[in-house]
């Protein structure tokens, strides 16, 4: 079966843009990615959108549809009514580059903040076996595609944006417990999630778990255990003592980063990867 669908897509750059509507011809089994290529095919050659692999796995095609978080490529047509009006905007938390592309930069900003594994010194290739439980509860974090559909539509920074500072958002959180949950991971994240990346804003909505396309748990199996372990690192005193007598690795005192980790990019933060013109300026629709 084909049918006419109608579409509205924002088109526009950073400073400035609209909603443009187009009729366009959609067939059985497509999705919304495939309905904006026949879009940039027969309508607007120039219409500026990103994708990889049409198969739910580079995380690139993010996007709001009908305001909602969603990897374009995964959206089946056959979800709306043929009457429906298919609304396609981009992601609201990020700086838009051009139409449906924005720059997710920030997130790899905040990445380098967080140092990776540091396993015990000496010890030698397979000399550590894993039990599966342990293996098990890093995998679902290993899942993440880095669509950043989470890091969208959390009201933390999607609403916020000067809050982007002080907060990585849920993607950094499960990766830092992801290295944190390791038994073989020998830094104490507890100061740098709670410090440095803003875990106690968060308020356990669950917002980013519902709208995380490989299901991963964020919130219940990431967060709420990370913020476990801040809470019980600050608040029981033998994890206290164990903290004053040497546990814990140096910070560093410039910028708080620890020991061995890249400096945070003051030239990144400069050139304004941090920073953004209110969507409403842009003439997104509001925040959902
Ligand atoms: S649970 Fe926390 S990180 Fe996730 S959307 Fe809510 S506030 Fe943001
Ligand atoms: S945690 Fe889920 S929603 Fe967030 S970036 Fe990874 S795959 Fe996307
Ligand atoms: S194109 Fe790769 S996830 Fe959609």
């Amino acid at each position: 079966m084909t049918y006419t669908a109608k579409f509205r897509v924002w088109r526009g750059d950073e400073f400035a843009g609209e909603l443009q509507d187009f009729a366009v011809e959609v067939s059985e089994g497509e999705v919304v990615l495939d309905v904006i290529h026949r879009i940039q095919a027969t309508q607007a050659s120039d219409l500026a959108v990103r994708w990889n692999c049409k198969a739910g796995k580079c995380g690139s095609c993010s996007a709001e549809i009908n305001g909602m978080p969603k990897l374009m490529c995964m959206t089946r047509m056959n979800s709306f009514t043929v009457e429906e009006v298919v609304t396609v905007t981009p992601l609201r938390t990020f700086k838009v580059i051009r139409d449906l592309v924005t720059d997710v930069s920030f997130n790899y900003a905040k990445a380098m903040e967080v140092p990776s594994f540091k396993g015990p010194e000496g010890m030698a290739l397979g000399e550590y076996r894993m039990t599966q439980e342990d293996v098990s509860r890093s995998q679902e974090f290993r899942k993440c595609i880095e669509c950043f559909l989470c890091q969208d539509t959390c009201h933390v920074i999607r609403d916020h944006q000067d809050n982007k500072y002080a907060f990585a958002g849920p993607r950094l959180f499960i990766r830092t417990a992801e290295l944190s949950m390791h038994p073989l991971d020998e830094i104490d994240r507890r100061d740098l999630a709670q410090e440095d990346l803003g875990l106690g804003y968060c308020n356990i909505t669950k917002c980013c778990t519902e709208v995380c396309p490989e299901h991963i748990k964020i919130t219940d199996n990431g967060i709420i255990p990370m913020k476990e372990r801040v809470v019980s690192g600050k608040y029981d005193p033998l994890i206290w003592l164990g903290s004053k007598i040497g546990f814990r690795k140096s910070i560093e005192e410039d910028n708080g980063a620890i020991e061995g980790t890249p400096p945070v990019d003051e030239e990144m933060r400069k050139e304004g990867i941090y920073g953004y013109r209110p969507n409403e300026a842009a003439g997104l629709p509001a925040s959902r």
